[in-house]
């Protein structure tokens, strides 16, 4: 089989650098190792952000999101048993949050993609990618038994963090930073009206909590715990009653509960790959970085990274320009980087760290006083939070 881009991952990475490479007339194939349900119910994301939210509708694959998602003009944050709303409409001149499921996105990437055609090759085994150092970038798989092989021009590595393309970087080529927490979520969907309208994230003695939800009738909630926490451990009554403390306040605020239907434990880090390109390879979103979930920016960098991949492709094969596809590290690492800061942010501002005096927990609640009562400091928070813009100053695509 012979292409222009081969894409690895059809998680939202290489779905979405799919739909916008056929919208410029550029092929591709799309290869994945798990079946399309898998891909269509794997539980993870749920917040967009304004600028994600806009490309999915200028794309056309928003018409599910604008019905079925919810438009979230604020946010509060928890402490000392008080809430306090950031009204991230205010604060950024009319940007919002969408929270609309990341499995809801893929699914509606995936029907895009199959009205179309484009080919996307569900359940392949032994990936192996070569060739991408010189001329010839090649992928090979096997599928339904048979040695299957795509060459093509470039290859796009959308194969998460635990794919295989960034490993097939030979050694000593690629720069890793990063920084694990001591510290992981368990998340759970709930059949349980979400007690608020808007996302609370909380700060409590006994850890972080946040609030979120999918629907009007099911919540998404979320607990600080261990990072090899064991969910067996983890009856809903004691997931309840954790909860209901750490989101309590002084005026009597109570979760609604009701049948937990989705348990799951994530470790939380801090990871980027310098560069994000070697040779014909190009890696895109969690291939490349993983920020900790606080400030709800990985699915929103995946988007941002293939955005800036198909401009570039768009732009050598329209015009024979390499520049763009050059400087694709560059200028993803620029916004890779502002995320990672934010969500580090985020998750020491929240969190509770174990030892010590209490001198941390004293430190977050001065700096929580500043963020709720200076509009300059909430200000910092709302422009992070609804997303940096995709260009950013001095950049142009
Ligand atoms: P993935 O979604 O991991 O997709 C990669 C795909 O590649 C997968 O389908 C995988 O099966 C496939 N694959 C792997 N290896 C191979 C191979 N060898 N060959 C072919 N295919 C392969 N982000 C936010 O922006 N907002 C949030 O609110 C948020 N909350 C989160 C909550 C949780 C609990 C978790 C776990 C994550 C959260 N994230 C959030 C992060 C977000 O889910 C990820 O950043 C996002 O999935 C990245 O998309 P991706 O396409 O790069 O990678
Ligand atoms: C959700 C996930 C996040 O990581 C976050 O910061 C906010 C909400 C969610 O899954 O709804």
């Amino acid at each position: 089989m012979r292409t222009q881009v081969g894409i690895v991952g059809a998680g939202p990475a290489g779905l979405l650098l799919a739909h916008l490479l056929y919208q410029q007339g550029i092929e591709s194939v799309v290869i994945e190792t798990q079946s399309r349900k898998h891909v269509e119910e794997r539980v993870r994301a749920g917040v967009l952000e304004q600028g994600t939210v806009d490309l999915l509708n200028a794309t056309g694959v928003g018409e599910r999101m604008r019905r079925e998602g919810l438009v979230h003009h604020g946010i509060e944050l928890r402490f000392d048993r008080r809430g306090h709303r950031m009204d991230l409409h205010d604060l950024t001149g009319g940007r919002a949050i969408t929270v609309y499921a990341q499995h809801e996105v893929v699914k509606d990437l995936i029907q895009a993609r199959l009205t179309y055609r484009g080919p996307l090759v569900f359940e392949v085994e032994a990936v192996r990618i070569e060739g991408f150092d010189g001329d010839t970038p090649g992928i090979h798989y096997r599928s339904g038994g048979e040695e299957c092989e795509i060459a093509c021009d470039y290859i796009a590595g959308c194969d998460g963090f635990h794919g295989i393309c960034r490993p097939s970087v030979p050694a000593g080529i690629l720069r890793v930073y990063e920084k694990i927490y001591p510290f992981g979520w368990l998340g759970i969907l709930a059949e349980a009206k979400p007690a608020s309208d808007e996302l609370i994230y909380a700060n409590h003695e006994r850890g972080f909590a946040l609030l979120s939800m999918r629907t009007p009738q099911v919540s998404r909630l979320y607990l600080q715990c261990r990072p090899d926490e064991n969910v067996a451990e983890w009856p809903d009554e004691r997931i309840w009653e954790e909860l209901q403390k750490r989101l309590e306040t002084q005026d009597g605020f109570r979760l609604n509960e009701g049948p937990i239907f989705q348990k799951g434990v994530t470790a939380m880090r801090s990871f980027v790959t310098e560069p994000m390109q070697y040779g014909r390879l190009f890696l895109a979103g969690d291939a490349a970085h993983i920020v900790p979930p606080t400030g709800a920016k990985g699915l929103n960098l995946a988007v941002a990274d293939v955005r800036i991949l198909a401009h570039a492709l768009a732009r050598r094969y329209r015009d024979g320009a390499a520049e763009p596809l050059e400087r694709y590290s560059a200028i993803c690492l620029r916004r890779v980087w502002r995320a990672q800061h934010i969500s580090w942010w985020m998750t020491s501002l929240l969190h509770r760290f174990e030892g010590g005096d209490g001198f941390e927990y004293r430190r977050q609640l001065a700096e929580l006083d500043q963020v709720t009562t200076s509009r300059a400091a909430a200000t910092v928070l709302a422009e992070n939070y609804t997303g940096i813009p995709f260009e950013l100053p001095g950049e142009k695509l």
